[in-house]
């Protein structure tokens, strides 16, 4: 846990089973992803998280149909669209986490601009991680030099993670902060994540609190 509150990360899996339960198209179950973000977004501050990272496209996402792909780029030009001003109003920091420059047009100068419009934000940091690969980030990192130790590569990358959820009953990392989240507790869960909300939020940390963490120590007598 950070000083201030607890990092939690989301794994937003089962958008497309979702859409295609209902016989509609892929992009529906992102477009509905996106409600359930805004959702949870409005909820974690009052269940004491401080900083909530989501995982929104993969840097192995690029492999999907250029369709789709084009889909979740007009998605997130919307979320920023539609999303900056109540960010500000809510106190919610935007920041992306992940390589912009592959990003189409005007995509990048639309991020940087809703980072320095949120930037005051002090109830909630939002991260999205978009064009995103843990083991890249690290790579990156070491390129860059001056990581000699566990934490200048930690100050590079991001604080560690308390909790990470996924949806949809899938148990697997897919390469999500895999440094920061070293000694995360792990919660999985079946609803597909357009169908996620404050009451699962609330269960996830429900099922955190329980959690003993000893960060490799033993349990303390
Ligand atoms: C995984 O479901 C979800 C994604 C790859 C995209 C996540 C994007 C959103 C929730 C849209 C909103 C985000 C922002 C930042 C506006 P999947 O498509 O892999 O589902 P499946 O495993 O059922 O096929």
């Amino acid at each position: 846990m950070n000083q201030s509150g607890l990092h939690v990360a989301i794994i937003m899996d089962g958008n497309g089973r979702w859409a295609q339960s209902r016989n509609w198209p892929r992009a529906a179950g992102h477009r509905a992803g996106m409600e359930a973000l805004r959702r949870t977004v409005e909820a974690a501050p009052k269940l004491g998280i401080t900083t909530l990272t989501v995982y929104a496209f993969s840097s192995d996402n690029w492999k999907r149909p250029a369709g789709e792909v084009r889909a979740l780029m007009a998605l997130f030009r919307n979320y920023i669209r539609r999303e900056t001003a109540k960010c500000i109003r809510n106190g919610v920091r935007v920041s992306l986490i992940g390589r912009r420059d592959r990003l189409p047009l005007p995509l990048p100068a639309m991020v940087d601009e809703m980072e320095t419009e949120t930037r005051q934000g002090r109830m909630l940091h939002l991260r999205l991680a978009v064009d995103y690969s843990g083991r890249d980030a690290i790579l990156a990192a070491v390129r860059e030099g001056n990581v000699g130790n566990r934490e200048e590569m930690s100050a590079r990358l991001g604080p560690d993670v308390d909790l990470v959820i996924r949806t949809s009953g899938e148990q697997r990392v897919s390469d999500f902060l895999i440094w920061e989240s070293a000694y995360a507790e792990f919660h999985f869960c079946s609803p597909h994540w357009p169908d996620f909300g404050a009451a699962d939020l609330a269960l996830a940390l429900e099922d955190f609190r329980r959690r003993n963490r000893r960060f490799g120590a033993t349990t303390a007598a």
